[in-house]
């Protein structure tokens, strides 16, 4: 997709950080939004900033781990604006600790949120974008899953949203096969941020009632908590610089959009130990100070 203009994003998550620097380089760019979030307030904010910057907004509060909710989006979003062109299935949230620490209910929020979410998005989006082709022989869609770099790596004490992102990552590689397969104008990427300055460090701030934390936190959450904030707070790219060169790649058609190019050595590591039939490689070869924090925290706190 090279032209923007009058085009329709959907962002999920959309009313803050990754998400609400899409809406803005979008909004920059003269395209219609689509924003949906839990977070009433933010997205009640986020939209009128947006409006008041002159563009035209839908927003909907909507769980996108809810089929049903995705569903509502998609439909509103074609009643209001008759098409959707580019889709930001980024919704996301993460939880820490060692991996047989984690509840059954921090799997199905983060799996819920990070995997059906996407899975919800890919479903309802791809189908409501093929028949916009249908309509429109000119038509061009794009869709932008985001996964992280925790959807190629497998860093320690992350084990449930590692496995949530890795499913992103497989879920649009095959989404890109399928397309491709059906000659469809749609393309597909992957965003795979590294540590961004956001909300998600405090992602438990839209936790469910109902898959709320039962058991008491372990060493090893608040080790992982700890390392996360810390990560993410020194993180030297904005939440706008990823949102600008998520644009440009797919502008530039770019299927894998990596933030940290610095990040990929640890990445031809994992693919080297794996076609050697080796241990996994060190996740954190490269950032031995953030390996060091953890295990620090977690034996600090034995
Ligand atoms: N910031 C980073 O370091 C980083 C790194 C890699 C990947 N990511 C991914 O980027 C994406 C965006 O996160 P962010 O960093 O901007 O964090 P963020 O917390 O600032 O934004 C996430 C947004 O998702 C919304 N959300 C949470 N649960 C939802 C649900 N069930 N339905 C709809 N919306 C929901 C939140 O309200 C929030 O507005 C996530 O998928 C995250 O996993 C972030």
């Amino acid at each position: 997709m090279k032209n923007f203009k009058g085009k329709v994003a959907v962002i999920t998550g959309g009313a803050s950080g990754l998400g609400r620097e899409f809406a803005n380089v979008a909004a920059g760019l003269g395209m219609k939004l689509v924003l949906a979030d839990v977070q009433a307030k933010a997205l009640e904010q986020a939209t009128e900033e947006l409006l008041e910057g002159g563009a035209e907004v839908l927003s909907m509060v909507c769980d996108v781990s809810k089929a049903s909710h995705v569903q509502e989006l998609a439909d509103s979003a074609i009643a209001r604006f008759g098409a959707v062109h580019l889709v930001f299935n980024n919704a996301g949230v993460g939880s820490g600790g060692l991996v047989w620490e984690n509840s059954e209910q921090d799997w199905e929020w983060v799996l819920g949120v990070n995997l059906w979410g996407v899975i919800h998005g890919v479903r309802v989006f791809t189908r409501a974008m093929l028949e916009c082709a249908q309509r429109d022989s000119d038509f061009e869609g794009h869709i932008v899953n985001t996964a992280s770099m925790a959807g190629l790596l497998t860093p320690p004490a992350m084990g449930v949203y590692n496995v949530s992102k890795h499913a992103v990552v497989a879920l649009t590689e095959t989404l890109h096969h399928d397309l491709e397969i059906v000659d469809a104008p749609i393309k597909a990427s992957v965003l795979c941020p590294y540590y961004v300055p956001t909300g998600i460090a405090q992602s438990h701030r839209n936790r469910p009632d109902d898959l709320s934390r039962e058991e008491r936190i372990t060493a090893s959450q608040m080790a992982a908590q700890m390392m996360t904030e810390r990560a993410v707070d020194s993180g030297k790219l904005t939440a706008h610089d990823v949102a600008a060169m998520t644009f440009e790649a797919i502008r530039d058609g770019q299927f894998y959009i990596y933030t940290h190019p610095q990040a990929l050595a640890s990445l031809a590591e994992r693919f080297e130990a794996i076609v050697q039939g080796r241990p996994p490689a060190d996740p954190y070869a490269a950032t031995p100070q953030l390996r060091d924090m953890l295990k620090a925290g977690i034996w600090g706190r034995r």
